[in-house]
């Protein structure tokens, strides 16, 4: 298994829609941040599905170092 990579060391602001699946990249080598576009293949890394149950603004972790994933809770600014 690789180490995830950090796509950027910010989190991503997303509006999410109510009782959509949302599938976040937990490798950081999607080409489409914050979510998965199969580019973990070969890694270990799966993407991280997540389903939102309302309509609101979020903030998907960019470093993926957080420990509260799919959601930034601060660690980018120890990566
Ligand atoms: Fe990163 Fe799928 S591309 S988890
Ligand atoms: Fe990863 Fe904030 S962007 S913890």
């Amino acid at each position: 298994m690789t180490d995830p990579v950090p796509a950027q060391r910010a989190p991503y602001n997303v509006t999410v829609k109510a009782g959509r699946k949302y599938f976040w990249c937990a490798c950081g080598l999607s080409k489409r941040q914050p979510f998965c576009d199969g580019s973990h293949s070969g890694t270990g890394i799966s993407p991280m599905q997540w389903e939102a149950t309302a309509t609101e603004e979020v903030w998907f972790c960019g470093c993926k170092r957080t420990a509260g994933a799919p959601f930034c809770d601060g660690s980018h600014e120890r990566a």
